[in-house]
């Protein structure tokens, strides 16, 4: 092309040069650069639900594959079907006669198809004042579109770890396995990754968030492309992750010990130290800690109870909050009112949370002669926060400044010691090649779901730690980040979520979302058996309900489906009993597909309630409602809804009375009332209209929600 536009720039006529120049303009948008790969036929998907009715496309249950049939007629439970392909029917195939009973409805791209989250269960650890994360059982590629009408621009980090299209059966495109056989393996896998990921941009905060992808050898190249193709402009960079040090062997290869992790930075996007360089196992959060400590202790063993020794006060001079003196101990039952605080001074005591007294780390003495030593400091105070936090050097630190490991540069305004590493090489700086043993996949991922769900199987579960330490990098500030991993497979990325909360007592949550597909050999072996997915035999079997539901059960209650304690602990980061189990709210959800004309006005509208909640963010446990009253308004969720219109008066009053409402849906199909009512209420809420054909209000799979 570039060949061309320099010959046209040659031509003296200046007509004809403009002449060509358009046409060829013309032609390049219609050429692609870059990665260049087949378009396949759009993917279908099967609805069990709905009823086989004349005029509907269908497939026959046995039948794997994108073999499609039209219904002519149905007469006493026989349907008669013509063979569509792509719409027209082959005269060789028509008149074909199958009971109903065979078929199910499938609907191809731009048929619109209604969507609703059927709740199936719930695990709630994390109190009420804990948002839920969200887990669901769907095709991604319809769960995507479905999210989108929640958090459109507002997923802080995306986390995925997608079919690595390795040719052994780990995948399918039109309900189909791709294996190596398949002449299109890489396009298929590049056709199904991209419209995903083209959804999955929509959710992203454009402004400051992330998407993660790890992917291994077969196709780190394509991925690599496809990423610099959908995030022009973004900083893309492979990280290369040392995942199994023993190596998997190949036959005249060199041995694999190593997958990718590609990390997309969306605006401004901020890598957040971590204290560990990823490539060795050096901690230098804790060298830093070792340095300088916080004074003030928390947790059950800091309690005051447990430390009378440790409960005295630090003065501080009132005119700049500098160091005083440091005041002694007193014992459990004095009242601190009763201690004389020196003129001038004001008196800090050991902090008081949650109701709680807690102590500083060392008895006065101690700490008079730390402070003797250069070793005690104190932080940024902010008087209105009544936050004054103090700091001191461990006797490890001053062991280290004797061994000439640490080295003391000065003294600063508060004649404490100012002091740096001696080897000066100090930066955390994380590293584009990972080896951590935390993140070898065989023990901290298979082993360790062989814990939480002893006998199930699941082929290369990520290690729990490496999902923590990527995600970490960019939500450890952001305390109640959202984040979405749409192959969740066994779930690590929920329970991964979860541990990063203990760790800082964060608020994050996670929507995951994985398919009920049942390996190759198993599908194989169920229909021998004459079952079909659907079937409870077979769903039965499928990842949801085999792995990642009981396996996020489980790392919420810290017990086996069987009931028994988790054994082993949590190693590397937070070290803890895996049976304590994790605070948090979780609910399980399966996507499913309704008929609005087939669906009870009172159906529907319970059907769209967990949207509803989904939209307000999965704040406070989930309730019901049928719809039959003139507005429901869940008493722990913040939204409303306005069922009745005429009664929006009424409506306004019990808004007032609900000070955490945030989202306020109205139910009316004029665009006019909607305004006004809108208007009317102000600012204040986030106001959604609802047509009165519930179903209508969050249809997917139309041609512009596929276009992007
Ligand atoms: C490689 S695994 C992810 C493993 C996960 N990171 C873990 O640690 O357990 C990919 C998962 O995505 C699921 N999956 C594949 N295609 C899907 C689709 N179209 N929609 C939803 N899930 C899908 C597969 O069933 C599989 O469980």
């Amino acid at each position: 092309m570039a060949k061309i536009e320099d010959l046209i720039a040659q031509i003296p006529d200046e007509r004809l040069k403009k002449a060509i120049g358009a046409e060829v303009r013309e032609l390049k948008k219609n050429k692609k650069f870059g990665l260049v790969f087949e378009e396949h036929l759009p993917e279908t998907v099967r609805l069990p639900k709905l009823p086989v009715k004349e005029g509907e496309l269908v497939a026959k249950k046995c039948e794997t594959g994108n073999e499609l049939w039209r219904v002519k007629t149905i007469r006493k439970g026989i349907a008669t079907l013509e063979r569509a392909v792509e719409g027209y029917p082959l005269p060789s195939e028509t008149g074909i006669e199958v009971s109903v009973a065979e078929l199910v409805v499938v609907r191809s791209f731009g048929d619109p198809i209604y969507p609703v989250l059927v709740p199936v269960d719930r695990v709630a650890r994390g109190g009420p004042d804990k948002p839920w994360h969200m887990v669901i059982n769907a095709d991604n590629f319809h769960a995507l579109q479905l999210l989108l009408y929640a958090y459109e621009g507002k997923v802080d980090a995306i986390y995925i770890d997608p079919p690595y299209n390795s040719g052994a059966r780990d995948w399918k495109y039109n309900n189909d396995y791709v294996d190596k056989n398949d002449p299109w393996q890489h396009s298929k896998w590049l056709s199904m990754l991209q419209k995903r990921l083209k959804l999955a941009k929509r959710l992203l905060n454009p402004t400051d968030s992330v998407l993660i992808v790890t992917i291994d050898e077969k196709e780190f190249q394509r991925l690599a492309l496809l990423l610099e193709q959908l995030f022009p402009g973004c900083t893309v960079q492979m990280v290369t992750t040392v995942i199994n040090p023993k190596g998997t062997a190949r036959y005249n290869e060199f041995s694999r010990v190593e997958e990718y992790l590609f990390f997309v930075f969306i605006g401004a996007a901020k890598l957040q130290s971590t204290g560990s360089d990823m490539l060795t196992e050096r901690d230098y959060a804790i060298e830093t800690d070792v340095r300088w400590r916080g004074l003030a202790r928390t947790g059950r063993k800091g309690l005051r109870s447990n430390n009378p020794g440790s409960w005295y006060p630090i003065f501080l001079r009132k005119s700049d909050f500098s160091f005083h003196s440091i005041g002694d101990a007193i014992g459990k039952d004095v009242d601190e009112s009763t201690v004389k605080v020196p003129q001038g001074t004001i008196a800090i005591w050991p902090p008081n949370k949650d109701g709680h007294e807690y102590s500083w780390s060392t008895v006065p003495e101690t700490l008079r002669a730390i402070h003797a030593k250069g070793g005690f400091k104190t932080g940024r105070v902010n008087p209105a926060k009544n936050s004054f936090p103090f700091y001191y050097l461990s006797t490890g630190a001053f062991e280290k400044i004797e061994k000439g490991e640490i080295v003391v540069t000065g003294r600063g305004p508060a004649n404490e010691l100012l002091i740096e590493f001696a080897d000066g090489a100090k930066s955390a700086a994380p590293r584009s090649v990972w080896n951590q043993v935390a993140h070898d996949a065989g023990s901290h991922g298979t082993s360790l779901l062989q814990r939480l769900i002893p006998g199930r199987k699941f082929p290369f579960p990520k290690s729990l730690y490496a999902v923590e330490d990527a995600l970490r990098f960019f939500i450890q500030r952001k305390s109640n980040a959202l984040v979405l991993d749409f192959f969740g497979g066994s779930g690590t990325t929920t329970h991964a979520v979860a541990r990063l909360n203990k760790q800082d007592g964060g608020t994050r949550r996670s929507l995951l979302i994985t398919n009920n597909e049942v390996s190759s050999d198993e599908a194989v072996s169920l229909r021998q058996k004459g079952f079909e997915p659907g079937d409870p035999e077979w769903d039965s079997l499928g990842i949801f309900e085999q792995v990642t539901r009981p396996r996020i059960i489980a790392a919420i209650t810290g017990k086996t489906p069987e009931g028994d304690a988790i054994s082993g602990d949590y190693k590397f980061n937070d070290e803890s009993p895996i049976a304590d189990g994790l605070e948090e709210n979780v609910e399980f959800f399966s996507l499913d597909f309704l008929d609005p004309d087939e669906v009870a006005r009172g159906d529907a509208f319970k059907a769209i309630v967990p949207i509803l909640w989904m939209m307000a963010g999965c704040c406070g446990e989930r309730e019901d409602s049928k719809g039959t009253t003139p507005w429901f308004i869940p008493k722990h969720s913040p939204f409303a809804v306005l069922i009745q219109e005429k009664q929006f008066r009424a409506f306004r009053e019990k808004l007032a009375e609900r000070k955490d409402i945030e989202w306020v849906f109205i139910i009316t199909d004029s665009e006019e009332n909607f305004g006004q009512m809108r208007r009317t209420l102000g600012r204040k809420y986030e106001c959604v209209q609802l047509y009165k054909s519930y179903l209508e209000n969050f249809r997917i799979n139309t041609q512009d929600a596929l276009n992007g």
